[in-house]
């Protein structure tokens, strides 16, 4: 066997030469180049493995959590090859327990020979996770739902030993702002399943919908559920109007979310709920109006600006607040059987509470100097409530303003700092800060992407590192994409926000930081686009764009600089209203834009193919993006 070390650029194995006549068979290079998340360590040989008919999956099948991961197995397979393996006490793929305590509670040896393919794993979800690598060494094609009858099944034969760098590598789904069925949220944990991602955060509740039936709270979803339907940019929506009718919605019940769970248990996949509270609560007001401030408001949230025209925030200075919250925690602890429940805590605007006379009464009676300790108080509340059912609590950043409660997990998003300040005072930490991992944001240039309001690349999700430098790593778990669902309207869209981003934190945080090189990255990328494009999966192929940066120069001529993600791409543009093409010029330097023009129109090509969208913008746009002339350049 051949060591092949992770970041190593691609050996040009020929695997083809003996075991594959035709061409669909995935071995087509160095599997390494096939797999993502990258595994820790892998050793190959020019042999390989046929998964045929007459394969049996071998395993104890009195073990309920391999007999499943077996099921799970011949799910996979069974649409493309059109067969269901037997599961027996010896078969050629084994599914194995080892005492290998080395591998830890994730961790797995695959061995891809001629005449087996043996997955052991310390725990089941090591030999899960085994199975997620085999999946991804056969060919592309058995991603389809379809019978795939002239391919061959081939894996490259290779030797991995393999483990997570950190525990936590989640995804976030905002099922609140757009709502999403429970099917669209399996489907989603599946997808995560099978990059290795193992936390689903579940942001059930937020000012446009309260998705989770609490039984003791009817009004929380026969009225919280549903807003008027809009469609349209968010943060231009006109609210509902008087006799309009709340038809846009829905929400799980108890038996949704077991099966969720249990969907959820099969893949290893933890499900953390989030009640966001005391902010974030325009549904929750509307549905029970007395445990507003002041006055509730009328009707669920269509979109928004941003905060501080309706009450949105829970009434910290009513008793009732915690009684209800009593109500809402019991039913979640009692429902999600995961450690962890997050509450929330972001953007709670306060001024609100600065009006209110119960409020205010609240302060005054515990000592508290303003309203960011009032907002540390009923977070205190909250973990103390969540402890007494046997839970711990997660907050985002805004949680360690007014005083961190003693146990509480912080979620870091308005960047590190957050995270960093708690983990140094030895609280557990998730990163997920917005410039990596807001999923929700451009993935590319805006003008052809769908509306959003902020950029992430994929190139930035990649260069993630969770554990900035000063910072006990030990105090964080992970970190996770966010997928927040103001301009994530049908499930088909979040996964083109999910995907490819996700597979790049999937990588930083199962492979870990150190791991992961761009140049190695991007061409797997590409192969998984196949494999998403057999699956139906959606996807961004934003990297192939043109990256556009406009900049004033000193003698106040605007200059333009093009790039691309991927090293290697040609940029051919005009500025004369034509479209571009290799036969228009191609970009070599900066370009200063020529007097009178109108557009800048742009493509990308690769390999003498077209590669990224034609890219028009206006002059004008480019002075507006570059920023305000005088400032930069002086007033010449
Ligand atoms: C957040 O993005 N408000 C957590
Ligand atoms: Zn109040």
């Amino acid at each position: 066997m051949k060591n092949t070390f992770l970041s190593c650029a691609v050996a040009a194995l020929c695997l083809c030469a003996a075991a594959c006549s035709e061409n669909k068979t995935g071995l087509s290079g160095d599997p390494s180049a096939a797999i993502i998340p990258l595994p820790q360590a892998i050793k190959t040989d020019n042999s390989a493995f046929e998964l045929t008919q007459r394969t049996a999956i071998g395993c104890d099948r009195q073990n309920e959590a391999l007999a499943g991961i077996a099921r799970y197995l011949n799910e996979k397979i069974a649409p493309a090859t059109g067969f269901t393996l037997p599961v027996k006490e010896k078969g050629a793929i084994r599914l194995e327990l080892s005492e290998d305590a080395s591998l830890g509670t994730e961790g797995y040896r695959l061995k891809v020979s001629p005449s087996e393919v043996v997955i052991t794993g310390a725990a089941p979800a090591g030999v899960f996770y085994g199975v997620q690598t085999f999946l991804q060494l056969l060919p592309p094609e058995i991603k389809s739902s379809a019978r795939q009858s002239g391919t061959r099944w081939m894996a490259p034969a290779v030797d991995i030993t393999d483990a997570p760098r950190f525990p936590w590598r989640g995804m976030m789904l905002d099922v609140s702002r757009h709502w999403f069925t429970k099917d669209e949220v399996k489907r989603l944990i599946d997808e995560m399943a099978e990059y290795k991602l193992n936390v689903f955060h579940w942001h059930l509740t937020d000012d446009q919908g309260w998705r989770l039936e609490i039984p003791s709270l009817p009004r929380l979803t026969e009225v919280g559920a549903w807003r008027a339907p809009r469609v349209g940019q968010w943060w231009q929506r006109e609210p509902q109007q008087p006799g309009e009718e709340a038809t846009y919605g829905g929400f799980y019940t108890a038996a949704d979310v077991e099966e969720v769970l249990d969907y959820a248990a099969a893949r290893f996949v933890r499900v953390i709920p989030e009640i966001d509270v005391p902010g974030h609560s325009v549904a929750a007001l509307v549905a029970y109006p007395e445990l507003a401030c002041m006055k509730a408001p009328r009707a669920v949230g269509v979109g928004n600006k941003f905060y501080g025209d309706d009450e949105n925030t829970l009434c910290v200075g009513k008793e009732s607040t915690f009684e209800f919250m009593d109500k809402v925690l019991s039913q979640v602890a009692v429902l999600f059987p995961d450690e962890y429940v997050h509450i929330g805590g972001d953007e709670c605007y306060k001024g609100f509470w600065h009006e209110c006379p119960r409020c205010r009464a609240r302060m005054k009676a515990e000592g508290l100097k303003d309203e960011k300790e009032l907002q540390s108080y009923f977070i205190h509340r909250m973990e103390a409530l969540l402890k007494s059912k046997g839970k711990k609590l997660i907050g985002w950043d805004e949680i360690l303003e007014g005083g961190l409660a003693p146990d509480a997990t912080v979620m870091s998003w308005r960047g590190m700092e957050g995270g960093i300040q708690a983990a140094q005072a030895g609280h557990h930490v998730i990163m997920t800060p917005s410039e990596h991992c807001y999923l929700d944001l451009w993935q590319g240039e805006p003008s052809v992407e769908p509306d959003t309001y902020s950029m992430c690349r994929l190139s930035d999700s990649y260069r993630f590192n969770p554990v900035p430098a000063g910072v006990p790593a030990e105090m964080i778990l992970g970190g996770q994409g966010n997928i927040w669902a103001e301009s994530v309207p049908t499930f088909r869209h979040a996964e083109y926000m999910a995907w490819p981003r996700g597979w790049a934190l999937a990588e930083v945080l199962w492979s870990g930081p150190d791991k992961c090189e761009w140049t190695d990255f991007y061409p797997r990328v590409e192969r998984h686009f196949v494999r998403a494009d057999y699956a139906g999966v959606n996807y961004a192929r934003s990297m192939y764009n043109a990256v556009i940066t406009p900049e004033w120069k000193a003698d106040c001529s605007l200059s333009v600089t093009l790039g691309c993600e991927l090293p290697g791409t040609d940029i051919y543009y005009t500025f004369d209203n034509t479209d571009p093409d290799p036969f228009t010029p191609k970009y070599e330097s900066p370009l200063r834009v020529p007097k009178n023009a109108t557009w800048l129109r742009v493509v990308t090509y690769r390999n003498g193919k077209p590669a990224g969208k034609v890219i028009t913008l206006r002059i004008s746009e480019l002075e507006k993006r570059a920023g305000d002339k005088v400032r930069k350049v002086g007033n010449l």
